[in-house]
């Protein structure tokens, strides 16, 4: 492991994986602040339901995932990219987040603005960052996704497992 996370995250991550239409890069310093608006569109809304107000993330137990980010030893993002705008970025910090499985293991996020879904943006982020991981010795990777939504099938065909479950969601580890 790197000492220095931050420029780890800009060198060793990849640069350029064009395709589709878009680039995914890593996600630069100066635009860590768009994490805060990534995690709201995270936040999975059940169909039918009325989304949850967007001072949700200021929530200590949401805030852990982008306050401070590119501080710690963990924090990597990549975003895709399409005409100079960013539409989806995936993340992964150490935290004692929801789907935490051990200390020091990163855990994922991921979003793509609604717009743009459905178009294999979230599929090849997911994939760029498993590599980087990967590349970097990371062991394994974790996240928490509720059972309704539909990326329990996505991070299962990436290579996810489940860990554990709670009544509403499944805590997955990927072992890198
Ligand atoms: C989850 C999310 C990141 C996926 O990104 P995306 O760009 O829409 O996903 P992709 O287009 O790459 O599709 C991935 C797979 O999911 C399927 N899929 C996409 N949208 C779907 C939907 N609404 N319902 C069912 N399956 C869907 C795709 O068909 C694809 O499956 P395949 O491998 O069989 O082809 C994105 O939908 C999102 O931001 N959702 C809201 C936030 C969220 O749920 N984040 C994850 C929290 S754990």
């Amino acid at each position: 492991m790197p000492d220095n996370p931050i420029s780890s995250t800009k060198e060793d991550l990849p640069q350029d994986t064009t395709s589709g239409g878009g680039i995914v890069r890593p996600l630069r310093e100066e635009e860590y602040g768009l994490l805060k608006d990534f995690l709201y569109d995270a936040i999975f809304v059940p169909e039918g339901a009325d989304p949850p107000s967007r001072d949700v993330v200021d929530d200590p137990a949401l805030s852990i995932y982008y306050e401070g980010f590119g501080t710690q030893r963990s924090d990597r993002a990549l975003c895709a990219e399409i005409g100079g705008r960013i539409v989806g970025v995936v993340w992964c910090r150490a935290t004692a987040g929801f789907g935490q499985v051990a200390g020091g293991i990163p855990e994922l996020a991921m979003s793509v603005k609604a717009l743009f879904r459905k178009r294999g943006i979230g599929k090849r982020l997911l994939r760029a960052m498993l590599e980087a991981l990967k590349k970097e010795d990371f062991a394994r990777v974790s996240l928490s996704v509720q059972k309704a939504n539909f990326a329990y099938a996505m991070y299962l065909k990436a290579g996810f497992r489940v860990f554990r479950e709670t009544e509403k969601e499944y805590i997955m580890v990927c072992d890198l």
